[in-house]
């Protein structure tokens, strides 16, 4: 029997995800967006992989440039999340008025506080149904400070030491 959409997502909502923004740079603007499906791959060679919806220009910038980045926020970032998640039809070069973005060596948007980045090389690229899972070569790592930002059952939480 076939699983209900609604049944995955309020399932995958119990999945607490990290909370990262994922850019890239085409020649005339920036894009991002918030995303939490991130995931490590291999450290041999250091790789990660990205799940982006294709109908996003972000999708589509990494797939034209081959490069993108992936900012872990630090806690707290939710209003940065929900910008970047397209609250108040923000989108495209416009989202990137809040925070504080430096380029890095190839020109891709890194949030100056980022717990961590990694800017990417795109080694791969595999369509499943609405997305694109997006495998990077991490080609730098740019450390941060603070704690990271965990998203859950629809909400921003922070972390606490047990
Ligand atoms: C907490 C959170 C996590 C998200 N994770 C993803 C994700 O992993 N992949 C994705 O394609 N979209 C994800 N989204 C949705 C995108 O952020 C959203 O579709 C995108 O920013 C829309 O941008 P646009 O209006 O500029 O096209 C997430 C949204 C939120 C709030």
């Amino acid at each position: 029997m076939a699983v209900d959409p609604a049944d995955f997502r309020a399932a995958m909502a119990r999945f607490p995800g990290a909370v990262t923004i994922i850019t890239t740079r085409v020649p005339e603007e920036r894009r991002g967006i918030t995303a939490t499906a991130v995931c490590s791959v291999t450290a041999e060679p250091p790789s990660l992989l990205v799940c982006v919806n294709e109908k996003t220009g972000t999708c589509q910038g990494i797939l034209q440039t081959g490069r993108f980045a992936v900012n872990l926020l630090p806690d707290p970032s939710h209003d940065l999340a929900m910008r970047f998640a397209g609250a108040g039809g923000i989108t495209g070069e416009d989202k990137f008025a809040q925070g504080d973005w430096r380029a890095d060596g190839q020109g891709l948007p890194i949030l100056a506080n980022a717990r961590v980045a990694f800017s990417c090389e795109l080694s791969d690229a595999v369509r499943a149904g609405s997305h694109h899972v997006l495998i990077g070569r991490i080609v730098d790592i740019h450390h941060g400070e603070g704690e990271a930002l965990v998203f859950e059952q629809s909400r921003f939480h922070r972390l606490q030491p047990l």
